[in-house]
């Protein structure tokens, strides 16, 4: 476990991944390496109103409070945990990631918003320590909870460290976003249906909990569930400068991990859209959308 706190000062709007740009997003993406968190910091800029709506709702929800604790479980780059500190008056955090990479990243952008001294970091692994890092007011778990392998142990060690009437709030995807139309004149249609299908073998493998009911455990580990609400994500065209390089970043990181299970033709028409030098790829096609629903599921500790 290592705690440390942020220095210096950001603000969500301000996340600038190229800072961070990783050469080559054909490489292959851990959590925590620059392409990662590039990714996570494209999301919090390209789906900013699906931040906002989902941050604002939680933070209504939650009502005033005398100087909360913000907890934020699997936090990444830090979107989530540090747009809900900015949303209560003397707000503290607490970010718990497995990288450390994510931590300094989380950090450079608590310092940019200027909540230096408001954050804390502890790097961890979820799965196996736990140690007394409450009392919390307000927990934020943004598509984190399905990488555990017990994530109902970890709702109620949350629980445990939560003050009565305090909040949690899980967010969810059912399917990932989308980009892409049936035809892209290259290939044959229906490409990123095949992708998708390939995915979703590959979760239903890997990570059996992703995109399943988070109802029931909140409720086995002792939450009362008061709503859930599906964001819908449909930007038809995507008018933010950078939705090229988000798809750019979310297909190459598919890519990686799924390019084997691509027939040939598939695989070139991968290569197409990777390559920011071909007219026909993600970066430079102005046919693009993004399509996606997220689950935002609210609980309180009664
Ligand atoms: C898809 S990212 C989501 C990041 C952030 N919550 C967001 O919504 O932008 C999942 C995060 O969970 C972290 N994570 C995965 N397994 C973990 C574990 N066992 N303990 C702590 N963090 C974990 C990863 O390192 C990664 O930062």
């Amino acid at each position: 476990m290592t705690p440390d706190h942020a220095h210096s000062e950001r603000r969500p709007s301000d996340h600038r991944p190229s800072d961070h740009r990783p050469s080559d997003h054909r490489h292959g993406y851990q959590a925590g390496d620059d392409g990662f968190l590039d990714l996570l910091d494209l999301d919090a800029d390209v789906l900013e109103d699906y931040w906002r709506a989902s941050l604002d709702w939680v933070r209504l929800v939650a009502g005033d409070l005398d100087r909360p604790r913000v907890f934020d479980l699997g936090a990444g780059s830090g979107t989530g945990g540090l747009g809900l500190t900015l949303r209560f008056r003397d707000a503290t955090l607490v970010a718990v990631d497995t990288s450390g990479p994510s931590l300094r990243r989380l950090r450079e952008h608590a310092d940019a918003l200027g909540l230096r001294d408001r954050v804390t970091t502890i790097e961890l692994d979820l799965d196996t320590n736990w140690p007394a890092v409450g009392p919390f007011d307000v927990t934020w778990a943004s598509m984190s909870l399905h990488h555990l392998s017990d994530p109902t142990q970890v709702l109620r060690r949350v629980r445990d460290a939560t003050r009565t009437a305090g909040i949690i709030a899980v967010a969810e995807f059912v399917e990932p976003v989308r980009f892409l139309r049936e035809d892209i004149g290259v290939g044959r249609p229906g490409f990123e249906d095949r992708v998708m299908a390939r995915l979703r073998r590959d979760h239903h493998e890997r990570l059996p909990t992703l995109g399943s009911a988070w109802t029931p455990r909140l409720a086995d580990a002792g939450w009362r569930v008061i709503d859930e609400r599906d964001f819908l994500i449909d930007l038809n065209p995507p008018e933010h400068l950078d939705a090229g390089r988000y798809a750019e970043a979310w297909m190459g990181r598919l890519g990686q991990r799924l390019e084997d299970g691509l027939d040939t033709d598939d695989r070139h028409v991968l290569q197409v859209l990777l390559d920011p030098h071909d007219p026909r790829s993600l970066r430079r096609r102005t046919d693009l959308r993004i399509h996606g629903v997220r689950t935002v599921t609210l609980a309180r500790n009664d």
